[in-house]
């Protein structure tokens, strides 16, 4: 396989605008667990979790990013991840099918705001898939995960859908129990990820396909440092992820702190709040 193998650190970065989808927690709470993070004895400040998100929003407005609501729906607290909404690819969405029950009408939800823009070609999932909880898209591929929510067998209809080469791979701790919380893609075919989320046959995929990745502490993975977001220059992450910044930092990256800490009560941070539109 042949791809630029250019020493990540010698790299000039360069951003490029990003068009994403965000939705307010207007009515985020906890109320379910469905991930080991999820604690509904533990008080949320929802107002405090609108102020953090509303600085997020401001950030990505500020580096120059489109950034569109959708309409939070009540009795639908865990809609603010809108990573999980779907997964755009040039421009093709497919949409999300959850695996647990109370986040089952957000599929809909999501899907429905697509065809409502102008999203001609939404596909309507067959399979149990996240979106891009699950689905990360680098330059050539579109990796994959599955272990705990999203089915494998979207996998393939990912690929049909997309027309990009799927790479499945296998997580294998509840901590990080959708792809991008172990994994970060931050330009082209240059990722980082927490070696420990995933079993060692994938492991060994990453570590074939993407030989110059940044491998990523477990402290710095367990303050959810990969549930990041990069525009190829600006990388957006947890500010509690400080080892993973001056890793970022040393490669060319401007990383990004923020404090997300209400929404990591519902086990999401930087990248489940943001979903991608890929024209
Ligand atoms: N409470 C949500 C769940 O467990 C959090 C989703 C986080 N989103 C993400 N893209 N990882 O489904």
């Amino acid at each position: 396989m042949s791809f630029d193998t250019t020493a990540p650190a010698a790299k000039t970065r360069v951003q490029r605008r990003r068009h994403y989808l965000m939705c307010k927690p207007t009515h985020f709470e906890v109320v379910y667990a469905i991930n080991p993070w999820m604690d509904p004895a533990k008080p949320v400040d929802t107002e405090l979790a609108v102020l953090q998100w509303e600085r997020l929003r401001e950030l990505y407005l500020e580096l120059g990013h489109t950034v569109d609501l959708i309409d939070p729906v009540p009795g639908l607290p865990d809609m603010v991840y809108a990573a999980n909404g779907a997964t755009v690819v040039d421009g093709r969405v497919l949409g999300a099918s959850f695996r647990n029950e109370e986040r089952r009408p957000e599929g809909p939800a999501y899907l429905e705001w697509f065809r409502a823009n102008g999203f001609t070609e939404s596909h309507d999932p067959e399979y149990v898939n996240e979106g891009e909880g699950d689905f990360l898209v680098t330059g050539r591929f579109v990796l994959a995960g599955y272990g705990f929510r999203s089915d494998a067998r979207s996998h393939r209809e990912a690929q049909s859908v997309f027309g990009r080469p799927v790479i499945s791979l296998e997580l294998i701790d509840p901590r990080y129990y959708h792809l991008d919380t172990a994994l970060a893609v931050l330009d082209g075919e240059e990722i980082m990820y927490n070696p420990e989320a995933f079993s060692r046959s994938s492991l060994e995929v990453l570590r074939t396909l993407f030989p110059d990745a940044l491998e990523v502490s477990a402290e710095d993975a367990a303050v959810f440092g990969l549930n990041a977001v990069s525009d190829g220059l600006n990388v957006v992450l947890p500010e509690a992820a400080s080892g993973l910044a001056e890793q970022l930092r040393a490669r060319g990256f401007h990383p990004i702190g923020m404090d997300l800490s209400e929404l990591l009560k519902g086990g999401g941070s930087v990248k489940c709040c943001t979903l991608e539109i890929r024209h």
